[in-house]
């Protein structure tokens, strides 16, 4: 049995991990609008990621005998400065989600809620997977500026993701 507490605290964050998911569909769609069709393929498979995420808090929430509440997302971001922008606010993203799962955690641990806590591990180690691999990203668009060939060469490498 989790508490009334935990349990807005976990539908909470199936929200937020829906919001990402959103989130990083509106930058696919920014990217495509831009023909960076390679970056924004990127983005569409870490929307998808996202709402498998907020499937995992669904059934969580489910298996200890809760029931879902879905709230309104918000309304997520629209414009970016570049493409490069569009990433930082992606790892900026994921960085307060990683201290949104440390929250929850440590509420876990008050809780002394150990199946919860059990369940969130598995977020704790896909945040540092997801924060490594947005800051290699962005520290290539760092490397490569505003060169267009270089764009160019990026963008054919982030479409590779999910690529065997
Ligand atoms: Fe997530
Ligand atoms: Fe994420």
């Amino acid at each position: 049995m989790i508490s009334k507490k935990m349990e807005e605290a976990l539908n909470k964050q199936l929200n937020a991990e829906l919001f990402s998911s959103y989130l990083y569909l509106a930058m696919a769609a920014y990217l495509e609008d831009l023909n960076l069709n390679g970056m924004a393929s990127w983005m569409r498979l870490q929307s998808q990621e996202e709402y498998e995420h907020g499937l995992k808090f669904y059934e969580y929430i489910g298996s200890v005998g809760k029931r879902v509440k879905l709230e309104a997302l918000e309304t997520p971001q629209f414009e970016w400065k570049n493409p490069q922008e569009a990433f930082e606010a992606a790892l900026a993203h994921e960085k307060k989600i990683t201290k949104n799962i440390y929250d929850l955690s440590d509420l876990a641990v008050d809780e002394k809620d150990h199946a919860t806590r059990n369940f969130l591990n598995w977020f704790v180690d896909e945040q540092v997977e997801e924060v490594a691999s947005v800051t290699v990203i962005v520290e290539k668009f760092k490397m490569v500026s505003d060169s267009k060939n270089s764009l160019y060469l990026l963008d054919k490498e982030l479409g590779k993701r999910g690529q065997k």
